[in-house]
């Protein structure tokens, strides 16, 4: 393989999750959501944007596949909106939900693009949060069972299914720092949502291997960085080793080795109290999947700092260039994270499930948007990647975050990740010149200037 090339039959792909770009909430029978509710709510997002709209992709779908087919995507990832399905998140499913999803199929099919489809990309029905939400443990089996209901009406279709988007933060940022919904602040009941997420993977998955004629493969998407210490101090270090323990072994551990990171269950359970891992439930959660997901953006630069409880540590910025969210920009480590992957944890296929940077894109008097910026970004990753192959890992397709600009969570509109800039006011998606170069890139299967 030649440099920056990749091999044949890579998956290229493009990414989005349901809340972000679908806009339509009271339509189709749609539940409330706790991103509903947590964006409503004064003070939470910034300008109190929510995703009432969005990118209105729920009305927009076929105009939007049209574009993807435009850019040469052979798959595209998606979530489902679990309070489409389920609008009082278990019970009696809503057809006109689940309609809309078979449509928005149908067009990816006539259009030669293979879908992956994430069941949870963080929009839990609120009717599930108000009796208890993720800390409460039946929402495993809710999930379980409207993952298993799922694969039942979509099972020949869909050739990948992702569990779960990034448990790290939806218990951490969503019940720790409360940054995300249901924007709580309570570490043990963080702690009870990782161990509930990973269980609901353990009974989706099984759900999955027992359904017979499903000709898709399942896995789980994982945000991963490298955490590194800001000096080569033994204090700067353990406060790596930490950090890594809480973003990457947490969750790699139990998915992977059966059990959770014993020097973080030492150092936590003596802060918090710690959920009780059975057995069983290790087995359920360490179950084979068919593939890892693998979101990167950056990595983690961290020093000892004794005046915080949870971690003690500090992240400090790393010496590279920034993108807008703040974010370091650093392709050596999707390298490094893959590699330890394939060293460390497992022998499966990896995917790149999300990557990409957002910055501050306006669009030029000649109408188009230059972002050369992304551009660097993109291929610095992309080259990282193609080595990384080179070297012996069984990385199978790249998922670019986003398609489009969408609401970037508690930073509402404010950051556009997409390589199709919307123009809100007028839902306009004007190609960005990433986009351009993206289709160049996955025509040649290789990295292009
Ligand atoms: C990831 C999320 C995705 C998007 C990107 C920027 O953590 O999975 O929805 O917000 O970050």
């Amino acid at each position: 393989m030649a440099e920056g090339g990749f091999p044949p039959g890579f998956l290229w792909g493009a990414a989005t999750a349901a809340y972000q770009i679908e806009g339509a909430v009271d339509e189709g029978g749609r539940g409330e959501s706790i991103w509903d509710r947590f964006s409503h709510t004064p003070g939470k997002t910034r300008d109190g944007d929510t995703g009432d709209v969005a990118c209105d992709h729920y009305h927009r779908y076929r105009d939007d596949v049209r574009i993807m087919r435009e850019l040469g995507l052979a798959a595209y990832r998606f979530s489902v909106a679990w309070p489409r399905i389920f609008p009082e998140g278990r019970g009696r499913p809503n057809p006109d939900g689940v309609a809309f999803y078979e449509r928005l199929l149908d067009e990816l099919e006539k259009a030669g693009i293979q879908p992956v489809v994430t069941l949870y990309h963080w929009d839990l029905p609120q009717a599930l949060q108000d009796r208890g939400g993720w800390p409460h443990r039946d929402t495993a089996y809710r999930f379980a069972d409207y993952a298993a209901w799922m694969f039942e009406r979509l099972g020949d279709r869909v050739p990948y299914w992702i569990t779960h988007n990034e448990p790290f933060v939806v218990s951490i940022l969503g019940h720790v720092t409360g940054e995300h919904a249901p924007g709580l602040n309570d570490p043990a009941a963080g702690f009870r949502t990782a161990h509930h997420l990973l269980l609901s993977h353990g009974l989706a998955v099984q759900a999955f291997r027992e359904g017979g004629r499903r000709k898709g493969r399942i896995g789980i998407t994982l945000n991963l960085s490298p955490v590194h210490p800001a000096s080569g101090s033994p204090e700067d270090e353990a406060a790596a080793r930490r950090v890594d323990g809480l973003i990457n072994r947490w969750f790699l551990d139990p998915l992977f080795r059966g059990a959770y990171p014993e020097d973080m269950v030492e150092h936590f359970g003596r802060l918090i109290p710690l959920p009780e891992a059975s057995e069983d439930d290790m087995r359920l959660i360490s179950q084979d999947v068919d593939f890892l997901g693998v979101n990167y953006y950056s990595r983690q630069v961290v020093r000892h700092d004794p005046g915080e409880l949870f971690l003690q540590m500090r992240q400090i910025d790393g010496p590279g260039p920034k993108t807008e969210m703040g974010w370091e920009v650093y392709p050596a480590g999707l390298g490094e994270i893959l590699r330890r992957l394939h060293e460390a944890y497992t022998k499966a296929p990896l995917f790149v499930t999300e990557n990409g940077a957002a910055y501050p894109d306006t669009v030029s008097p000649d109408g188009a948007v230059h972002d050369p910026d992304r551009i660097a970004y993109l291929r610095d990753h992309l080259l990282e990647l193609s080595r990384v192959i080179a070297g012996g890992v069984p990385v199978q397709g790249y998922f670019l975050w986003s398609l489009m600009d969408n609401f970037e969570w508690a930073h509402g509109y404010s950051k556009r990740f997409g390589i199709l800039y919307v123009d809100y006011p007028t839902q306009r998606r004007i190609w960005k010149d990433s986009a351009y170069w993206y289709r160049r890139v996955i025509e040649a299967n290789a990295v292009v200037e």
